[in-house]
């Protein structure tokens, strides 16, 4: 299945190349750097235990309640509509305190499905299916229903989960790409993540941009280029983009 929401970075487009990357044994999957999960939605299961992780709680708010809440959800979402003053408002209220949890991840989801690049921004004006996205929220419940979902940080989530058996997937922002993103993800981080996986003693499969900086990081380990077609991409512009695939088995 597809996942529910867009993300900056998201693996739409390199996911099946992810996945024949994957090695053929393990027991666990663990999904260290979430945001919309595009790997762990593509496969009804990975494996018996699944483990999601990131470190936005907007977002970690938002699955823990579809997938514990969906109905709920569905019915805070129904007075949703496509408008630039609802847009707004629910930016104007996402630090404001005394709102449950659904309400607050319902305004979320609005800043996700109504915003340009998924920057919860700016307001994109486009035609969407808004009823069929917020339908598919029960199956998306459904194939969440096993995943534990944690909200930490990588280094612990990877100290936790670590296992011979484990299979861990990465896909941390882009090296210089900091100011994508409200948790800022900067060259000491990058530096702490290739620390945490030379002491793995599962197995993990990293995706990064190409780069000089990251292939010298992780020279060592097997790494592929592979090229994926740029999001924006159109028939008078095919932007392509170099992408590496960095595994340790
Ligand atoms: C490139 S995106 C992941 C995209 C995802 N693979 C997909 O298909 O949509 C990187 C994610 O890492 C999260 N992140 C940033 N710093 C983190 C940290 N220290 N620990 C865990 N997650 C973090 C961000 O919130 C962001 O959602």
């Amino acid at each position: 299945m597809n996942s529910y929401i867009s993300w900056i970075g998201g693996k739409k487009l390199l996911k099946k190349k992810i996945i024949e990357q994957f090695p053929e044994n393990f027991d666990r999957y663990i999904e260290v750097f979430g945001g919309a999960g595009w790997v762990l939605f593509d496969k009804d299961r990975h494996a018996p235990m699944e483990v999601f992780n990131d470190i936005n709680g907007d977002l970690i708010n938002l699955y823990r309640c579809v997938k514990n809440h969906p109905e709920a959800l569905q019915k805070e979402l129904d007075w949703m509509f496509v408008s630039r003053e609802q847009f707004f408002d629910c930016i104007a209220q996402s630090d404001i305190r005394g709102m449950t949890d659904i309400q607050r991840a319902a305004r979320f989801y609005c800043r996700i499905k109504s915003s340009f690049g998924t920057d919860l921004r700016s307001f994109s004006v486009r035609p969407r299916d808004l009823q069929g996205a917020v339908a598919y929220l029960q199956e998306v419940s459904k194939r969440l229903n096993k995943v534990v979902i944690e909200n930490v940080d990588f280094e612990r989530l990877v100290k936790t989960y670590d296992r011979e058996s484990a299979l861990f997937y990465l896909d941390p922002p882009y090296y210089e790409a900091e100011k994508y993103y409200p948790d800022r993800f900067m060259p000491e981080d990058h530096e702490r993540l290739r620390d945490a996986l030379t002491r793995i003693r599962g197995k993990f499969i990293l995706s990064y941009n190409d780069c000089p900086e990251i292939r010298e990081m992780y020279k060592g380990y097997s790494i592929k280029g592979v090229e994926r077609q740029d999001n924006l991409a159109t028939k008078t512009n095919p932007r392509r983009y170099s992408e590496l695939i960095i595994k340790n088995y």
